[in-house]
């Protein structure tokens, strides 16, 4: 096999799928270093669990580790009591860390901003005070549509301090979106900002957050709106129940309140994601279990000290960045930083400058990042020092082993364990990857399931599949990270990840198992491989789009009679958004009309749903049933030879789109 990088030795290992060993040197510092602790969770299961909730401050203890009567709305920590802004900020002040950095944040402009714990303390405290007045209370569901500014993370723990749960929408998605979240999650408040930067360019973010409220079927009591582009803004007055972040935190200069006890079940925040359906999912996360698991993992997986600046590049709109930017490092002490732009702005060094400035030991990034560095070249990185690093992560998609070792060699230097983590929004923290002070790495497989987590590979019928055959992932034991329900919807819930598998009479919970809706294979030494959603999902650049959602947009645009929309293979993205249109009699084809259904798209969801190519077909095709057959989509999407077409009712369609697709 010819090696680009002209390392044919490092290929070779890749090609037999051998394994990579963590560095003794890494090993010997690492928080969690014994084999033994997969023996030990599984026989201290559920009581193992202990080790992630004994890294918290519990203002009352819990009674019992798991309540597992009522399967699947299993309970963790039963009867115990805490705060997770406490957790976050208040107990390190208390122990002498006030002075350590919290937040480190940059600008896309190079601007700065440094949060120590104290500092952070007293913004969080300020606002909470803020969020009181304004009249939120207790179990208020407050959403914020804010980008990467620090009072982003401000305004979460300020949530979680007065007990208000949070509902982040990514600042990217579009107002409608940010409409159907108020409303399905019965929102009165919301924080928002005047708008950000992208690209060197003033982006109005309030004009989209003003028609998203203009969408909310209740009342909405007041909204804060944080001045993010000083003289660069938009000139938007603010409307009579909308307050400036600035003035309030002047009006409660130096208040303080109490952190709230929280049930640990109460819940800490929601975050809707995307699902089989057109409606998003209201993901219900807790605040004993799930903070408990980001703590833990942050400290078994990402090997977070407190003397460590550590740095997750993804955006807090999406799950990754709850647990992983703010819940799980901050709990745990230690610096995290925060960045405002893209990797390439203003130039494709950005990152690496950044690790090198801050000189950043831990580092976790989505594959599609990845990608798009290994694309640009080994010039970039290569001008800066990142001798730092310790360990570099991923998530979001499978990594395919060249963009593995291309990660692993030219940011890592061969030094670094990297650790591919499977989870997804509803499991609240990492669920399958290797443990980088105990396991070898093998690219391209995300690892054992962690212990104490219950992981199978099962066949249509339930049953394991034999080694290195590909089945469905499971999940066959509760775990604390874990979803409590779908909110306010919990047959839904029920439904969506448990009717598969799961014997959903029964009340024992060995009958119960968690369906993540992904294909995966297990190999003898356990070790899984992730192959992708088999439901109605697309990831695209690590994010996750319902295909009923992106469908239902270009329905809704006129002129257009159905639509179907596949995943197709994208170079850099993973998968990229590929739409098959059917257009009413009389309506032309053509660019105009391929530009209205992306702007369509865009409105409804936001830039990332964007369709890469639009095709206009004048049958979609179906199975005698009815059901669209996307298979075929997806394959003529791939430019792959198509597979079986005799169970279409209309098999002719298939040619005439494969060669409208090649004539594209
Ligand atoms: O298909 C899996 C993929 O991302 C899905 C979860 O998406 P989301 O809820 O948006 O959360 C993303 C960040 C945790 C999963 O069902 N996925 C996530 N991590 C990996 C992955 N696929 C392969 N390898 C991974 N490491």
């Amino acid at each position: 096999m010819v090696d680009s990088d002209g390392d044919g030795e490092l290929e070779a290992r890749l090609v037999e799928q051998e394994e990579f060993e963590p560095s003794r040197e890494f090993v010997e510092q690492a928080n969690v270093s014994d084999p033994k602790i997969y023996d030990e969770f599984e026989k201290n299961w559920p009581g193992c669990w202990e080790q992630a909730a004994a890294l918290l401050d519990w203002d009352s203890p819990y009674d019992e580790v798991l309540d597992d009567s009522n399967p699947p709305f299993y309970e963790w920590f039963t009867g115990g009591k805490l705060n997770a802004s406490y957790n976050c900020l208040d107990r390190h002040v208390e122990n002498g860390d006030k002075n350590r950095v919290a937040i480190k944040w940059e600008g896309e402009h190079g601007d700065t901003r440094t949060y120590t714990y104290q500092d952070l303390s007293r913004e969080v405290n300020e606002f909470a005070a803020a969020l009181r007045d304004l009249g939120v209370e207790e179990d208020d569901v407050v959403t914020l549509y804010m980008p990467m500014i620090p009072e982003l993370p401000i305004a979460m723990l300020a949530c979680a301090r007065i007990g208000a749960p949070h509902s982040v929408v990514f600042a990217g998605f579009s107002a409608e979106a940010l409409a159907t979240r108020m409303n399905s999650a019965d929102s009165r408040f919301l924080v928002t900002c005047d708008g950000y930067y992208r690209r060197g360019d003033p982006l109005d973010h309030l004009d989209k957050a003003n028609e998203g409220l203009d969408g909310v079927d209740h009342g909405v009591d007041a909204a804060v709106v944080v001045d993010r582009l000083g003289d660069d803004g938009f000139g938007h007055d603010l409307r009579g129940n909308q307050h400036d972040w600035d003035g309030l935190l002047d009006e409660h200069s130096g208040d303080r309140v109490d952190p709230v006890q929280r049930d640990a079940e109460d819940m800490l925040f929601l975050m809707y994601t995307s699902g089989t359906t057109g409606q998003p999912k209201g993901v219900k996360h807790t605040t004993g279990g799930y903070l408990s698991y980001a703590a833990w993992t942050s400290h078994a997986v990402l090997d977070i000290e407190k003397e460590d600046t550590y740095w997750c590049a993804a955006d807090i709109g999406w799950i990754t960045g709850h647990s992983y930017i703010v819940y799980g490092p901050l709990a745990l002490g230690t610096t995290t930083v925060m960045y405002e732009g893209t990797p390439d702005y203003p130039n494709r060094s950005r990152l690496w400058e950044l690790v090198e400035k801050y000189a950043v030991d831990i580092f976790y990034t989505a594959p599609t990042a990845i990608r798009a560095f290994m694309k640009w070249g080994t010039q970039f990185p290569e001008r800066h020092d990142l001798s730092s690093l310790r360990l570099l992560g991923t998530v979001g998609e499978p990594i395919n082993p060249r963009a593995w070792k291309w990660y692993y060699k030219h940011i890592g230097d061969e030094e670094c364990p990297v650790v591919d983590t499977w989870w997804q929004t509803e499991t609240g923290g990492m669920m399958i990857t290797t443990l980088p002070g105990v396991g070898n790495m093998k690219p391209g497989s995300a690892g054992p399931p962690l212990p104490g987590v219950d992981a199978k590979v099962v066949d249509t019928g339930g049953e394991e599949v034999e080694a290195g055959r590909a089945g469905y992932l499971t999940v066959n034991k509760p775990w604390p990270g874990m979803l409590r329900t779908l909110y306010k919807n919990d047959e839904r819930f029920i439904d969506e990840y448990w009717r598969e598998y799961s014997d959903t009479d029964s009340d024992d919970p060995d009958d119960w198992v968690y369906f993540p809706e992904d294909g995966a294979k297990i190999d003898d030494d356990g070790y899984i491989t992730i192959l992708g959603r088999v439901d109605d999902v697309i990831n695209v650049s690590g994010h996750r789009l319902g295909t009923m959602e992106i469908e239902s947009a270009i329905v809704g645009v006129e002129g257009v009679a159905e639509a179907a929309v596949v995943g197709g293979k994208h170079d850099v993205k993973g998968e990229a958004v590929y739409a098959y249109v059917i257009t009413e009699e009389g309506q032309a084809e053509d660019d105009e009309m391929r530009d209205r259904i992306v702007q369509g798209v865009e409105d409804a969801i936001g830039p990332i749903a964007r369709p890469e190519q639009v095709l206009f077909t004048p049958e979609l095709p179906k199975t005698r049933s009815g059901k669209i057959m996307r298979r075929l989509l997806e394959e003529i999407a791939n430019g792959e030879e198509l597979g079986d077409t005799t169970t279409l009712r209309n098999p002719e369609i298939v040619e005439e789109i494969q060669r409208k697709a090649d004539a594209r």
